[in-house]
């Protein structure tokens, strides 16, 4: 089938790659034009595990061309759907700023593509008929929501737990049944408005278990209990489920933060009272001043001190600082009057770009980040500092302390080399 997909991503540029790779001819556009040219040479703008190959390999094969206008992109090329993949980032209010799917949408109507829109963008539920404004007369719009991962991202997208569509006729609904015919997972189809509330939900619960979770380990802290055991008591109800339930100081990631707050902004515009809701974000931001605090405590005051800190980015294996807690917590530490010695493998550049301060040294290695420090801050599960060699992370920071944001660390190889791990919630007895 051709495709046009707009926006090229963290999101776009997965769904343009994996739709050519399941061997759709896909066009797709992104007013970046750097980004493009970027694109155009079969290089990813950013970081993200097992994109690269695949984008060489389906550009090279001719079933992914890349375009800085819709109008270029549609030449010559009749899509049977267009998926609109752009930003919806926060307003300041909260609320969701839909400029940039508007753009889109009116870009869309201008070029005058008779085709289904499907928005994969994550847009609050309720605005179909603004939207079809947009398009303008005769467009045909459908929701497509997304629920990858950033890290796992080809992952996801090849070994979904479901696909979820809305749209408003049997026809759309057989035209998304075709683009997704390849994948052997449930699809869920519903009405535009469901499927939006639905992603909407998604994200709300799981930030809801984590702050639920995070709360939980400040309570362990102080009864002495240890989370993770309660992680494990919990997590084996099968009521509950495992996943998603590691505590720490906090959770980040584009999406998260900027969704529960839409949500709550659409339950305040249409009169519900949410009770449950905002306090998810404001409990997440106190966790991590609250891991901070824990910190300040057991150094006895953080001012003066030089700490290392391993990881800026939200998540394992992405570049992405996107509402990261490392760079909140580094940003705190530094206003404590710390000096930083920072690491990671690939979010470095990003993370420059959020922490301008002369009171950091920006490391190319997390052994030279650990010189002359007095602790070590793990801010991000990279798999190699999970495991690092601990003898000589101890030789290293002799006499100082290990802070673990999240409670990734292989606390018996730590204790080993003579460490306790101070995370969230960690008994240590
Ligand atoms: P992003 O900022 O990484 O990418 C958006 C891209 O759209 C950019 O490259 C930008 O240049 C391009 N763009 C903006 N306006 C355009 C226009 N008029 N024409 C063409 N291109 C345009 O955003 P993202 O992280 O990929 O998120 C996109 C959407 O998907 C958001 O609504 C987000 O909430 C949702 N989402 C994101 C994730 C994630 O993990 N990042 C997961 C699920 C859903
Ligand atoms: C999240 C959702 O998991 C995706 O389904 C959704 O598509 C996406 O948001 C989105 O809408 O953008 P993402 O933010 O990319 O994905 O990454 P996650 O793996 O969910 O991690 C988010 C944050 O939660 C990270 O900071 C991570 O460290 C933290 N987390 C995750 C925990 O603190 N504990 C856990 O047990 C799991």
């Amino acid at each position: 089938m051709n495709i046009t997909v707009i926006g090229a991503g963290y999101v776009g540029l997965v769904q343009a790659v994996g739709l050519a790779e399941a061997g759709h001819v896909v066009r797709c556009v992104d007013v970046n034009v750097e980004r493009v040219e970027c694109l155009r040479r079969a290089e990813v703008p950013f970081f993200e595990i097992g994109l690269a190959e695949k984008l060489e390999a389906n550009s090279a094969a001719g079933r992914l061309r890349f375009f800085s206008s819709l109008e270029d992109a549609s030449r010559d090329f009749e899509s049977v759907c267009v998926f609109v993949c752009v930003q919806t980032p926060s307003r300041e209010d909260g609320s969701c700023d839909l400029s940039a799917v508007e753009a889109v949408m009116k870009e869309i109507g201008r070029v005058g593509l008779d085709c289904l829109v499907v928005v994969k963008s994550t847009v609050p539920p309720g605005l179909e008929e603004e939207m079809c404004g947009w398009l303008g007369t005769g467009g045909r719009l459908a929701a497509n929501p997304e629920f990858l991962r950033e890290g796992r991202a080809m992952e996801d997208f090849f070994a979904p737990d479901r696909i979820v569509i809305g749209v408003s006729s049997s026809r759309d609904e057989q035209v998304l049944r075709d683009v997704y015919a390849f994948l052997d997972v449930p699809i869920f189809v519903m009405s535009i408005a469901s499927a939006q509330l639905t992603k909407y939900s998604a994200n709300t619960m799981l930030a809801m278990r984590l702050s639920l979770m995070n709360e939980l380990a400040c309570i362990a802290d102080v009864v002495g209990a240890d989370i993770q055991d309660v992680e494990r008591g919990i997590g084996s109800d099968t009521r509950i489920g495992s996943p998603f339930l590691r505590a720490g100081a906090g959770f980040g990631g584009s999406c998260f933060p900027k969704d529960v707050q839409a949500l709550a902004r659409v339950a305040s515009t249409h009169g519900v009272e949410s009770l449950l809701i905002q306090p998810i974000i404001e409990a997440n931001i106190r966790q991590g001043m609250y891991f901070v605090e824990k910190a300040d405590r057991l150094l006895g005051g953080i001012s003066g001190k030089t700490i290392a800190v391993w990881g800026m980015a939200f998540n394992k294996n992405t570049d992405d600082v996107r509402e990261s807690p490392a760079v909140r917590i580094s940003q705190e530490l530094l206003s404590r009057g710390a000096k930083l010695r920072v690491f990671d493998p690939e979010a470095m550049e990003n993370a420059k770009k959020e922490i301008v301060s002369a009171d950091v040294v920006w490391c190319d290695s997390k052994e030279v980040a650990l010189e002359g420090v007095d602790a070590l801050f793990v801010l991000t599960e990279w798999d190699e500092f999970l495991t690092a060699d601990w003898e000589r992370v101890a030789g290293a920071i002799s006499g100082g302390l290990i802070f673990d944001g999240k409670n990734c660390l292989p606390r018996a190889d730590v204790a080993r080399a003579g460490f306790r791990v101070h995370g969230m919630g960690l008994w240590n007895a």
